[in-house]
């Protein structure tokens, strides 16, 4: 059955690796948008939005090769966005290709400041374009969607009409975006209720939303949306996007699953129906959110509701009392529905290849056999150092492994001398990418800042450092550590991270992961911004 023919449940549409990746510093490459959309396949969203294929050459590879794989006869839908011109949806379908059940998402602002100021159009010509761009999607695919941009802030009788027009030249999802997060629940409930009411044909698509967080709303105005009737969620995992962030899908997700008695009624079921408002599978969204932030380089915050490191910590005496007494006291949902407590110790020193492979497939990573022998030696020298290995450790050395680019800046060697009365000093041997081995000291105020004016004394990318953290992975001294880091480079923010549980070699191999991101962005060129660039600039391919 077509997804939108069971509007009684919530179609849920993920976009981390569009609007997500438009995060500042969340650039992710190929390989690791392919690993976050195998997983966000796992989890179970119904659409993936994959990225925007006229952006860049690399963009274009990176849907290409989702559609390709993850886009199966199974799988989700997987979507590509494209501003409503000609040679962007062309550029998007031919990305799409491979995929067995491509959308297209075609889009044009149609608030008054919009027009006036971005595109420079009346509202004539939007009208007359979006129809026209949405039937020549349609010569394409037949699941085609629409965004009003900036609906949240346009003329609902405009609104109306251009709805009207785009469903009816063949816009089988309408999504209404609240694109600066201006909107408040009730006005979004209403917007919603308003389509319903006033678009003649809205039965023949499928109303989505699409919001931003800057007044901390999008979740709200997502859930008042979908009672009065959308039915379709634009979300990313930890919220993560533009400025504040989009809605975040856990939360969205867990408030559905642990409110349904709530919000059954407003999809036609019985109050008491346990049947899941959405077919995501909850017990992968704490994986998911680990994947995501070290990917991206996006921490999370402590107190982040569902994924963040406090959300099922019960510090304070009274509660961890009440918790014990009675679970229900201060919990409202268990650890577990989000695969929190799913992380077993698996392996020792002494676990061998196959049962290394095996625990990496069930965890749902799929490497080639070089990949395989890189992660297995990682795995070997952790095994020297950590006595039980657990599925967080061989998630963080897998993922360290998918971000190493290997013809690009390599760290083969790092020694420091530091301590109280010692001046810290680095010594740092590194791989150029012209297969170069350059070797070079520096003096810092600490070992950290040693090891990076090192690297800098051969790496010559200026920047500057905007943010350090370091995490461990689980808890115990033996623990690995993870560090984070971002850096500024001109006006754009470029993240690095790396495993080890010598922080100071994760630091150091954080900080040339970094530079590795600013040198292949260097390579790369520009990459079009689908709503900031508003010429269709042809980008080659
Ligand atoms: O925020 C927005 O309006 C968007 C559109 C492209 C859907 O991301
Ligand atoms: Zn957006």
């Amino acid at each position: 059955m077509s997804i939108s023919s069971q509007p009684d449940r919530i179609i849920i549409f993920d976009t981390t690796l569009r609007d997500g990746e438009q995060s500042p510093g969340a650039t992710l490459n190929v390989d690791e948008k392919l690993t976050i959309a195998r997983q966000l396949a796992r989890l179970g969203v119904d659409v993936i939005e994959a990225g925007f294929p006229f952006a860049s050459p690399g963009d274009f590879e990176a849907v290409n090769k989702i559609a390709q794989h993850v886009g199966t006869v199974d799988g989700p839908i997987i979507c590509g966005l494209a501003r409503a011109t000609q040679q962007d949806i062309k550029t998007a379908a031919e990305a799409l290709q491979p995929a067995a059940h491509p959308r297209i998402h075609t889009f044009i602002a149609t608030s008054d400041i919009h027009l006036e100021y971005k595109l420079k159009k009346t509202r004539a010509e939007v009208l007359e374009i979006a129809p026209e761009m949405v039937a020549y999607a349609k010569s394409f695919v037949d699941d085609v969607e629409f965004s009003p941009e900036d609906a949240g802030r346009s003329d609902p009788e405009f609104l109306y009409e251009m709805l009207e027009r785009v469903i009816a030249a063949g816009a089988t999802t309408v999504n209404i975006p609240d694109t600066v997060g201006y909107l408040t629940p009730g006005e979004f409930g209403a917007l919603i209720r308003g389509i319903k009411e006033n678009v003649r044909n809205i039965d023949q698509a499928v109303i989505s939303v699409h919001g931003h967080n800057d007044l901390g709303l999008a979740v709200a105005n997502f859930l008042e949306a979908a009672k009065n009737g959308a039915r379709q969620l634009e979300c990313t995992i930890n919220g993560i996007g533009e400025r504040a962030g989009n809605a975040a899908l856990e939360e969205l997700v867990m408030a559905l699953h642990v409110r349904r008695q709530y919000f059954n009624p407003f999809f036609g079921r019985p109050v008491d129906s346990e049947e899941p408002l959405t077919r995501i599978d909850t017990r992968q969204i704490y994986k998911t959110s680990r994947m995501v932030s070290n990917l991206t380089g996006m921490l999370v915050q402590p107190n982040k509701a569902i994924v963040g490191a406090n959300a099922f910590a019960h510090e304070s005496g009274i509660h961890q009392d009440g918790v014990l007494k009675h679970k229900l006291t201060y919990e409202i949902m268990d650890a577990q529905s989000i695969g929190l407590n799913d992380n077993q110790i698996v392996l020792g020193k002494h676990s061998g290849r196959n049962a290394f492979r095996t625990r990496l497939k069930e965890l749902g990573f799929e490497l080639s056999d070089q990949e395989i022998n890189r992660a297995f030696l990682r795995f070997k020298e952790l095994g020297d150092k950590k006595k039980e290995i657990t599925d967080w450790d061989l998630e963080a050395i897998v993922n360290d492994e998918i971000q190493q680019t290997p013809e690009l800046f390599h760290l083969e060697h790092v020694q420091v001398s530091c301590g109280d009365k010692a001046r810290p000093t680095a010594t740092v041997t590194i791989c150029t990418p012209d297969g170069n081995e350059l070797t070079d000291a520096a003096i810092g105020t600490g070992p950290v800042d040693a090891v990076y004016k090192a690297i800098n004394r051969v790496v010559d990318v200026p920047n500057q450092l905007v943010e350090f953290a370091v995490q461990s992975v689980t808890e115990g001294l033996d623990a690995i550590g993870e560090v984070t880091i971002r850096l500024r480079y001109e006006d754009r923010i470029f993240s690095g991270h790396a495993a080890n549980t010598d922080v100071i070699v994760a630091s150091a191999q954080a900080y040339i992961n970094a530079l590795n991101r600013i040198y292949a962005a260097l390579q790369r060129g520009k990459s079009l911004h689908p709503q900031r660039d508003t010429e269709a600039v042809s980008v080659a391919r």
